[in-house]
């Protein structure tokens, strides 16, 4: 059987994760979709982190290769770029995986630091902008692509601090723009909206912050309306597989919520 994106070169910006227990989105979503036939330049920072996804894809008989890139260069990402043609002749899938809020020194407006707010920009917005400023020259030309930018459900809902609520907003607006400005060249741009997910990124922070696992846990699944449990990796890997695949090929400009229906239940 011919995977899902079978043949497709997927790009990940951000394929690494955060240390912990359980599995990121951007690695889940680098394992799925090589299991379903991509092969995939993992991109990260940090390069033990990009290479740790690449031996669990190639363990599993994938083909994928690391690359050492911080998205707040231009310089870096051009290399990315370069890096993924010159190993795959080509880019089908671009997945903007980064982002981050508390990590990057996030607060409420008046004690938000410039430095911080600067770096929020720079990561969660700025970053995704580079990236597909410089893939969608080549997807453009091939006349085929697929942009899958991940924002949060932060961008929508409430979320006390300044930095990640505006910059996730934004990314809603760059998708929308990326999808209006490029369907003419059957290039796609779509962006998905993760709620409280079971992630390191999202779960370590907070013990870092003080607050004991297990209430860092509770607290968080107790407010997800679907089986009272948050969501995993696996489940923006799924969402995001959907949206990169040919099976969405009419599905441009969409926000799709993966929350397990906490927006939509009653509090
Ligand atoms: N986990 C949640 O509950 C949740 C909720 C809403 C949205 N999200 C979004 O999901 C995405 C992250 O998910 P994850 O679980 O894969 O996170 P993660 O932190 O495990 O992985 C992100 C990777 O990005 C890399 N990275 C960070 N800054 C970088 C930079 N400047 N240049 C290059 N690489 C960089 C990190 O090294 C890390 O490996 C983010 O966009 C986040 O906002 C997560």
């Amino acid at each position: 059987m011919p995977g899902r994106v079978a043949d497709k070169v997927l790009l990940i910006m951000g394929g690494g994760q955060t240390p912990g227990e359980t599995i990121g989105n951007g690695r889940a979503t680098a394992e799925l979709l090589a299991r379903e036939g991509a092969r995939v330049l993992v991109v990260d920072r940090d390069l033990q982190a990009a290479e740790q996804t690449v031996e669990a894809i190639r363990s599993e008989g994938g083909e994928a290769a690391p690359f050492a890139a911080d998205v707040t260069s231009e310089e870096d990402v051009q290399a990315a770029i370069a890096a993924c043609l010159d190993r795959y002749d080509r880019i089908d899938l671009l997945h903007n995986n980064i982002g981050a809020s508390l990590a990057l020194g996030d607060a409420p407006a008046t004690d938000l630091e410039v430095e911080a707010y600067d770096r929020l920009y720079q990561v969660n917005l700025r970053g995704m902008w580079l990236a597909c400023k410089h893939a969608l020259p080549h997807m453009r030309e091939q006349r085929s692509g697929s942009i899958v930018n991940i924002s949060s459900m932060a961008a929508r809902g409430a979320y006390p601090y300044v930095g990640y609520k505006t910059t996730k907003a934004a990314v809603i607006a760059l998708t929308e723009n990326l999808a209006g400005a490029n369907a003419e060249y059957n290039v796609r741009a779509n962006v998905i909206l993760p709620g409280l997910m079971n992630t390191p990124m999202a779960v370590e922070a907070r013990v870092a912050a003080g607050t004991p696992r297990d209430e860092v846990i509770a607290s968080r699944d107790a407010s997800v309306p679907l089986g009272r449990k948050m969501g995993t990796g696996w489940d923006i890997a799924y969402a995001s597989l959907f949206l990169h695949s040919d099976e969405a090929r009419f599905i441009t400009g969409i926000t799709l919520p993966v929350d397990g229906g906490r927006a939509v239940a009653p509090k």
